[in-house]
């Protein structure tokens, strides 16, 4: 039998468990280049919270890779599966396919032993306002998703808004918030801050009106209720939650209006898996079993966008809270980015697993070495340079065995919708070429 390389573990786990609960990612490539070929397969531990960080050149097969991951989440044994629920913060609007089978891949797909199947248990969630739209392209959305508006703080405005904390506008959202926080406790609407903000007889009229448009365009991106979707909803156990917030790229605020979604969700997962973790101790102690939400993945695309290296978003403090105290809650992210370069010095001190496909930049290796200093820089530029031209080739750094490899990762057995949003998508690939693929999609 093939031995199988075990990365994301440390000896002794690995002594323990040996490749129980890993996933199949890839194969290990020996040699160089034209020379090299596929040998060991590559399994990835999923029973303990990882931060992996997955990087490349564009079109060099990151969200694919993230795919992979997810499709093993759903290959895990029921017994731990039904313990880890992944939630894909979707801004390109493709993983809805895996759904899908990957036929196209067939034959290839047959000689790494594998066969084309959709994730039965993936949900698509898309910010209510805009759910008709899918329905008319075809594509079933499983749940409408809002936020709870009494749940975001005058900071997540202000910064989703690009106003300051001490200008007057920062002022007097804040001041609105305190207000309606009084009178409605956490449950109020846009309208009520808007209404809120009219009474308002403090500031200026310029400053009113200009907040009151904010507050308005806010209303229009279908997003806000009283009560939003529950972040039990979101983490089911077992579930591939996929969150396609790929709309927002119209609208002018399209980053900080993800970014507000992201802080919030993060918040949220942070807090109910505190909850979780204090009841399943309880639960250990006393042998009762309390029901919690289960061991989150934590998925996000184009991550720089979120925590990025200089300047800070809504989501910054929200994620890189899960990312330095999110493991002891059982909390595990992937952080997708073409430029680790660009991404927060937090976020790569804490990946424990990378994946590095294609990097050319300076910058972006030396970004790699900070994570593994183990390791000279010339060395990974190396690694990479000797991966072979193939789509999806990669090296891994593994901080828990403080190993390199280069891999091939594997086909992926549902479908990959490529690097287009999904209403480009609607009309060329939804139907009658429903399983050729991406190929009309002109970007890879
Ligand atoms: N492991 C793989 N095996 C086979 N084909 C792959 C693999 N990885 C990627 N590909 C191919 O490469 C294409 C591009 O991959 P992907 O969409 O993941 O790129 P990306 O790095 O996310 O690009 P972008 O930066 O534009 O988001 C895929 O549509 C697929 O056809
Ligand atoms: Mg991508």
């Amino acid at each position: 039998m093939v031995e199988k390389i075990v990365i994301g573990k440390d000896w002794k786990d690995l002594k323990k468990f040996g490749e129980k609960g890993t996933a199949y990612i890839g194969k290990h490539v020996v040699g160089k280049g034209e020379e090299s070929h596929l040998t060991n397969p590559i399994q990835m531990d999923l029973t303990r919270p990882h931060i992996v960080l997955v990087c490349g050149k564009r079109g060099t097969g990151k969200s694919y890779s993230a795919g992979v991951v997810a499709e093993e989440i759903y290959k895990l044994p029921d017994e731990i599966r039904m313990n880890l629920s992944v939630l894909m913060i979707d801004t390109m609007g493709i993983y809805w396919s895996m759904k899908l089978p990957n036929e196209k891949d067939i034959e290839m797909l047959k000689e790494w032993g594998l066969k084309p199947e959709g994730l039965a248990n993936a949900k698509v969630l898309v910010p209510k306002g805009h759910v008709n739209e899918y329905k008319e392209a075809g594509i079933t959305v499983d749940h409408p998703f809002t936020l709870s508006v009494g749940e975001l703080t005058a900071e997540d405005w202000i910064t989703t808004f690009g106003f300051s904390m001490i200008d007057e506008h920062g002022i007097m959202i804040e001041r609105v918030m305190e207000n309606l926080k009084e009178k409605y406790g956490s449950k109020y609407s846009i309208s009520d801050i808007i209404m809120e903000m009219e009474k308002d007889k403090r500031t200026e009229q310029k400053v009113k009106d200009a907040l009151v448009n904010r507050f308005l365009a806010a209303k229009g991106w279908g997003l806000f209720e009283k009560e939003g979707t529950k972040v039990e909803d979101l983490l089911k156990p077992g579930v591939i939650s996929i969150l396609d917030v790929s709309h927002y790229m119209r609208v002018s605020e399209s980053w900080s209006i993800r970014a507000m979604l992201v802080a919030l969700l993060s918040r949220k997962i942070f807090a109910q898996r505190l909850k979780a973790r204090k009841a399943e101790e309880y639960g250990q102690v006393t042998g009762q079993a309390r029901k919690t939400i289960p061991m989150v993945w934590m998925m996000v695309d184009e991550m720089h966008q979120f925590i990025p290296n200089e300047g800070s978003t809504a989501a910054t403090g929200p994620v890189l809270t899960l990312i330095k105290e999110g493991r002891e809650p059982g909390i595990s992210l992937l952080m997708i980015t073409q430029r680790p370069d660009k991404l927060h010095e937090d976020a790569l001190s804490q990946a424990d697993l990378v994946i590095s496909h294609r990097l050319t930049s300076k910058a972006d290796i030396e970004a790699l070495r900070s994570i593994m200093q183990t390791y000279m820089l010339e060395d990974i530029q190396d690694y990479l340079n000797d991966l072979p031209r193939t789509k999806g080739s990669a090296i891994i750094l593994d901080d828990n065995s403080e190993r390199i490899y280069q891999a091939q990762i594997r086909p992926r057995f549902s479908w990959h919708a490529g690097g287009s949003p999904i209403i480009i998508k609607e009309k060329s690939l939804i139907g009658e070429e429903k399983t050729t693929g991406e190929k009309s999609t002109g970007k890879a």
